[in-house]
């Protein structure tokens, strides 16, 4: 098959300064409420699905007794619907004494006690997305610093019930507000969604100064032409969005759905590709307590989260389509590459891909490289730039490969 090019794009070298709070220097990893849980505050009939202190604490055992805190989820953050709908009487922002009965502060106690962190949201607005109580201009102070007494580690700052000025005023604010605490505290931002995504309404060189993470693009939801919707979207804008991302500051396309009910197999497998061909946050929302075997271990698979927290910290790109499939790659440290083949195409027929590492523009070792198929957890051989190289993708699948020069000594798997 023949690569199309999708356009020589010289990514001009720039160098973005980011929040200097010191954290996420590689994507941050965790599990969030929102996807799987939304706004569930029935805690009656529901209780170990609903927004409370029983669903944080259940998790961050699973988290730690089946492996994830070690491959490197470390951040258990909390959505929208944790509070009451009013504030307290010195005007802070109280967690629902039903759901969470022993408070924010003993909650973040318990996770870090197992060695995770604790994230919280917030909204830049009149109220939540939800409807609970928002953060205006005038709380914004108040709440970073009710936040950082609790000892919270990240905090995603939504923008409903807002309008552009305010969010423009409150954004930078929180940021500030957020330092002044002292406290090292991942800032998520999702001013950009709100924004249509992209300059000139959205200026990411300022979003970098101020954010850890922020969402460019809409909510994700439980199926595969979500999945595929926000694929296609970070595709189109690729030129404008790959430059901004870097150590401490990335682009966000949402979280991860894998595990629940809407991707099969292989489109999970995609999901989990093309996020770490995109250095995105790995956040899931899931039920890591009922997860599937197969799911678990796709998330777990530690060559993808070695992909993906890559300390070179470089968003990859979509290079070439040749038919229904699409070619990404990402430039990793030491001269090793990240390459996905991804088929969108549900016509039913494995297809066949043959391509050299020239063609995907791999070629300074003069040794060749090494080549692994990241979920197949498979070596393929070493491979010279020009040698030609063949594989089957599936509808709606991907086939990652890892790309080492050959001169390093150790094989990764
Ligand atoms: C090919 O790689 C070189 C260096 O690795 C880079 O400068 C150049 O932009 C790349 N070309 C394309 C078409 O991506
Ligand atoms: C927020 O509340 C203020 C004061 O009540 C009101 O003027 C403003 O229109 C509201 N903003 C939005 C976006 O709902
Ligand atoms: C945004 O909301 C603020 C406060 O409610 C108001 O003063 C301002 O005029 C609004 N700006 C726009 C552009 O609507
Ligand atoms: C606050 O900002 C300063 C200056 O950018 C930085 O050196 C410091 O580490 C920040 N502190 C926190 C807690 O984020
Ligand atoms: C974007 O933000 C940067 C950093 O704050 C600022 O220097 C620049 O002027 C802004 N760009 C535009 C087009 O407003």
């Amino acid at each position: 098959m023949h690569l199309v090019s999708v356009g020589i794009v010289l990514a001009l070298s720039t160098i973005c300064s980011s929040l200097d709070n010191g954290l996420v220097r590689t994507p941050p990893m965790g599990w969030m409420t929102w996807e799987r849980y939304r706004c569930n505050i029935d805690c009656k009939t529901d209780p170990e699905n609903c927004i409370g202190e029983y669903l944080i604490k259940s998790i961050a055992d699973k988290m730690v007794d089946s492996g994830w805190r070690d491959l490197g989820y470390v951040y258990i953050s909390i959505d929208d619907c944790w509070t009451l709908k009013k504030r307290d009487s010195n005007g802070r922002l109280q967690p629902d004494p039903d759901r969470f009965p022993n408070g924010i502060k003993a909650l973040a106690d318990y996770v870090h006690a197992r060695g995770l962190k604790l994230g919280i949201y917030a909204d830049m607005g009149n109220y939540t997305c939800g409807g609970y109580p928002g953060t205006t201009l005038d709380t914004i102070t108040i709440d970073a610093e009710t936040f950082a007494s609790w000892e919270v580690d990240m905090l995603k700052f939504d923008g409903c019930y807002s309008n552009s000025s305010e969010k423009a005023l409150g954004y930078p604010k929180m940021s500030a507000a957020l330092n002044a605490t002292g406290r090292p505290i991942l800032y998520s931002c999702s001013w950009p969604a709100y924004e249509g995504g992209l300059p000139p309404q959205v200026n990411y060189t300022l979003l970098g100064e101020i954010c850890n993470m922020w969402r460019n693009y809409g909510d994700i939801q439980d199926s595969w032409e979500s999945v595929l919707d926000i694929i296609e979207w970070f595709a189109k804008n690729q030129d404008a969005l790959q430059p901004v991302a870097g150590p401490g500051r990335w682009n966000d396309p949402d979280m991860l759905i894998v595990g629940n009910f809407g991707l099969s197999y292989e489109q999970s497998k995609s999901q989990l590709a093309i996020w770490a061909i995109l250095a995105a946050p790995l956040i899931m929302s899931n039920d890591l307590r009922t997860i599937s075997q197969d799911a678990k271990d796709l998330l777990q698979n530690r060559l993808m989260i070695y992909i993906n927290q890559d300390p070179l910290g470089k968003q990859g790109k979509l290079i070439g389509k040749a038919g229904s499939l699409e070619v990404w790659v990402r430039e990793l440290v030491e001269e090793q590459y990240a390459v996905a083949v991804l088929n969108k195409g549900t016509d039913g027929l494995p297809r066949r891909f043959t391509t050299s590492l020239a063609q995907l523009n791999i070629t300074k070792s003069t040794f060749g490289y090494k080549l692994y198929d990241v979920f197949e957890k498979e070596f393929l051989g070493t491979f010279k730039p020009e040698a030609a190289f063949q594989m089957s993708v599936n509808p709606s699948g991907v086939v990652m490969l890892f790309v080492r020069p050959a001169a390093m000594r150790n094989h990764f798997l």
